[in-house]
């Protein structure tokens, strides 16, 4: 067992999930402050009012609004990225916690809407990128390497308001204005950049991934070339700016298994996977796969390609490719006698052989393994896991201890995966951040007791709270996996 000498033990948060402070010092809205807190049982709903007047709230998964939908918050509605785990208050405290740990690295994303507030100004706001730089400096000052988002589900709902978000191209060039001051003022600061979180989470609704309140095919497909594209100046634009900027991509990976070894099967897995693959095939070689184009084709989907647009993909394939990884589903053709497995934003049928989380999660650290070969086969190219964990509903019990047994054993088994992968199948891996190193609002369903941290936030679902923070049995147990460099488990 050994990891890379210098390899980016770390952990991972949203601006979005962790922030609060959504209003302050002139930060606009973003399309996450619009959705409502949800549960397992509940779906989490987005607010717009219509030309009549009328508020409504409809189901973020399914989003289709009329063309008069005005975005916006309303009262009577709970939004739980408003004030989130706070860490716009108390982000040293929190990284002063993560240096104690000994991160090497620490993923966040930068809020776009606190930097152009409704993506529609020239200027920024200077006191969004102060609050940036204060961040940036204190991770620097323990030594821990920002690992910075461009886009976490937070794109300025002014943008969707004024044209439909990235459904327009003109949110490319809003895009890039926010990518050269970011880039620009963080020089130095940030050497590592992912462009879009989970940018795959597009095939199934533009609400999460692009403030676009659509599930329709067509649009869908367009405002996915509108982010690769953009993806792509982006990559070039932070090359220009330094050229030790590392630029990688960020796709949810949902890994599946054939459900049975019935020829239609395999190929219902091997359809499923393509949707993995596809944005990642773009962003790692630079043009569309052919699989794809052909799907469009036969589905009537037009994206207009131009020579030119090929030429811009094709210049700004990323450095490394990074990846979600909770768990593994498997694809059928169709099957009576298998019950469907539900997942982040995949759904497929279980899996007899995995357990699964409260929430549905099949577990699955094998399949681990398995995804980091799968993409280093296909890629060739370094790979980061820049989520990983379970969300489980921790007890704070008295004098102040959590026993977190159940994310133990799951980072435990699935660094035991990495640890295959790299030392007995060759795969360059770079770095590891767990999810919601501490502990955040969950983004499917908007709820606090979904928790993955190792620091517990005593926020509660009904505002109940101080937003104290305590360390769980888990804290100790990642400081002595970082100190011992994945040696002791
Ligand atoms: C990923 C997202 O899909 O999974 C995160 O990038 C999210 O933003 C994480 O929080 C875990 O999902 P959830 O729904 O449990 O918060």
């Amino acid at each position: 067992m050994s990891f890379p000498k210098d390899f980016l033990w770390g952990g991972a948060v949203a601006a979005n999930q962790y922030e609060g402070g959504w209003d302050a010092e002139g930060k606009g809205l973003s399309t996450a402050d619009v959705v409502t807190r949800g549960s397992r049982s509940q779906a989490r709903y987005v607010t717009y009012q219509t030309a009549d007047g009328v508020v409504h709230a409809d189901e973020m998964f399914t989003l289709n609004t009329p063309d008069d939908a005005k975005f916006g918050v309303f009262e009577g509605f709970d939004y739980p990225s408003h004030e989130a785990v706070d860490g716009y208050h108390r982000f040293k405290e929190d990284i002063a916690l993560f240096a104690q740990m000994g991160f090497k690295t620490f993923r966040t994303s930068i809020n776009w809407a606190r930097i152009f507030p409704t993506g529609l100004e020239t200027e920024p706001n200077e006191a969004g990128l102060k609050f940036y730089d204060e961040l940036f400096d204190e991770c620097n000052k323990h030594g821990i390497k920002p690992l910075v988002t461009l886009s976490h589900y937070e794109t300025p709902l002014g943008l969707t308001n004024a044209w439909g978000s990235w459904n327009d191209p003109r949110t490319i060039e809003a895009f890039l204005r926010y990518v050269k001051v970011v880039g620009e003022r963080y020089k130095g600061k940030v050497e590592y950049w992912l462009t879009f979180n989970e940018i795959n989470t597009l095939g199934h609704g533009g609400w999460m991934g692009a403030g676009v309140p659509s599930t329709d095919p067509q649009k869908l497909a367009m405002t996915a070339k509108h982010q690769l594209l953009a993806s792509a100046k982006a990559v070039e634009l932070l090359h220009a700016i330094d050229a030790n900027n590392k630029v990688g991509n960020m796709i949810a990976f949902m890994t599946y298994y054939p459900l049975t070894c019935n020829p239609d099967d395999i190929m219902a897995c091997w359809s499923e996977m393509n949707s993995n693959f596809f944005y990642c095939d773009v962003q790692a070689r630079g043009y569309y796969p052919a699989y794809k184009l052909k799907e469009y084709e036969r589905e009537g989907i037009d994206i207009h390609l131009t020579d030119e647009e090929k030429e811009t993909l094709k210049n700004g394939t990323v450095d490394f490719i990074s990846f979600s990884y909770y768990m593994s589903n498997c694809a059928a053709k169709q099957s009576d006698a298998a019950e469907t497995s539900i997942g982040n934003m995949s759904m497929g049928f279980k899996n007899p052989y995995l357990k699964a989380s409260d929430w549905g999660w099949q577990i699955d650290p094998t399949g681990l393994r398995y995804s980091l070969n799968v993409l280093y086969d296909r890629y060739q190219k370094p790979l980061m896991i820049v989520e990983n964990g379970v969300g489980t509903q921790d007890e704070l019990e008295e004098g102040d201890v959590v026993h977190d047994g159940a994310h133990i054993d799951y980072l435990r088994d699935h660094i035991k995966a990495m640890d295959q992968a790299i030392n007995e199948d060759g795969v360059e891996l770079w770095g590891y951040t767990p999810w919601g190193c501490i502990d955040l609002v969950s983004a499917s369903t908007g709820e606090m007791h979904k928790r993955y941290g190792f620091i517990y936030v005593d926020y509660q679902d009904d505002g109940t709270g101080e937003g104290r923070r305590i360390k769980k049995d888990s804290f100790d147990w990642y400081k002595n996996v970082i100190a011992t460099n994945g040696d002791d488990l």
